[in-house]
């Protein structure tokens, strides 16, 4: 059956303004997400978790790692599938696997779960589609319930695997008491306030539009960040690659001075992620050495840093939320900057040239 746009001129944009509606519905429905869990016998078992997968699905686990470290303690290591496959991997049964995918028809996936199952490791799965070889073939399943994503460049399924990752791990957390109900509550409570704040991010697409008709000009360009800003810039750089074809490549803003910084010159351009309270003071040194060397840099971060903002030739204000949750609205700018860039280059936005949306062979 046909999905419909929506009045919508993409997928994309129509899955981008789904985002507050898609997390608002998890959110809702997180009794499901708890029952689908393993139980605290189970999980005490565990002594490390593995998170697998490909593309922006890998990028949501990365995410996921900081949210499942800081509340669990529980040590995480990140993969990408096609990697995971074939290299030497520390896993036993005390390990957790959670393999995540927008499609759960994603081939290295589905070898990585594979070669998960041989090692005898705990399995777990989030995915967009319910009867989908991944979920069949987990011993938990999480179901993302994002509706279909027609877009090949995924956004909204993103959104959903963040909220099922975040849920996930406060639940883990709470069941071995490495949080009290308070941090638990008080963490709910923020995401509770994230449909609302997607939607501020969504009201003004000037600032989008305008960086759009910037980067339409060039032939590459960089995105940097600190900590899971780091991993929004990533996300916000395939992005941008996959809608606009154009070279992006995405590093952690302290790297600049180990090489990169010898590129930079007056024709370079840079989307700098300075959302992470903290490690924001320290991207936004990087961004006025940016500045120095002539380089154009556009910004997202909160409204408190006044420095950013002076130093950027355009700065995108997010709402504030706690830490943790800052990569679910950070990404919606870049998102929306894809769209536009791809749009002003007169591309097949929803259809990118030599890409599919599940990638079903290595
Ligand atoms: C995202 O915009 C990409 N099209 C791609 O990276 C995708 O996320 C990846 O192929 C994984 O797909 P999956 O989630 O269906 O496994």
């Amino acid at each position: 059956t046909q999905v419909s746009k929506d009045g919508f001129e993409h997928y994309m944009l129509k899955e981008i303004y789904e985002q507050p509606k898609v997390v608002k519905n998890i959110l809702e429905n997180r009794e499901e997400i708890y029952n689908s869990n393993f139980s605290k016998e189970e999980l005490e078992q565990i002594d490390k978790i593995y998170i697998v997968a490909c593309g922006t699905a890998l990028h949501a686990g990365q995410n996921g790692k900081f949210a499942l470290e800081m509340l669990t303690g529980i040590p995480v290591i990140t993969d990408i599938a096609s990697e995971f496959r074939y290299n030497d991997v520390f896993i036993d049964e005390k390990t957790l696997l959670i393999v995540i995918s927008q499609s759960g028809e994603t081939a290295d996936t589905i070898g990585a779960l594979e070669k998960g199952i041989r090692y005898k490791a705990k399995t777990l799965s989030i995915t967009n589609v319910m009867d989908s070889t991944i979920a069949n073939m987990t011993e938990k399943s999480m179901f993302c319930n994002a509706g279909p994503e027609i877009s090949i460049a995924s956004t909204k399924a993103y959104m959903a695997q963040l909220t099922v990752l975040f849920l996930l791990s406060l639940d883990i957390a709470l069941k071995l008491k490495a949080i009290d109900t308070q941090t638990f509550d008080k963490v709910l409570a923020s995401l509770k306030e994230i449909p609302e704040k997607i939607n501020i991010v969504l009201k003004d697409l000037t600032a989008y539009k305008e960086i759009a008709k910037e980067l339409k000009e060039v032939n590459s360009m960089f995105y940097i960040g600190r900590g899971s800003d780091f991993i929004t810039a990533k996300e916000g750089s395939l992005k941008l690659k996959e809608t606009s074809y154009i070279h992006s490549e995405p590093f952690p803003a302290g790297e600049l001075k180990h090489g990169t910084m010898a590129i930079i010159d007056e024709t370079s351009k840079i989307i700098a992620v300075a959302a992470q309270s903290g490690l924001d003071a320290k991207t936004t040194v990087n961004v006025s050495e940016l500045k120095d060397k002539g380089a154009k840099v556009f910004s997202i971060g909160t409204e408190e840093n006044e420095v950013l903002k002076n130093n950027s030739d355009i700065t995108i204000l997010i709402p504030k939320t706690i830490d943790l949750l800052v990569p679910m609205l950070a990404v919606v700018p870049e998102q929306l900057i894809a769209y536009y860039t791809a749009l002003a280059k007169g591309n097949d936005v929803d259809h990118p040239r030599n890409l599919t949306k599940s990638v079903i062979s290595e």
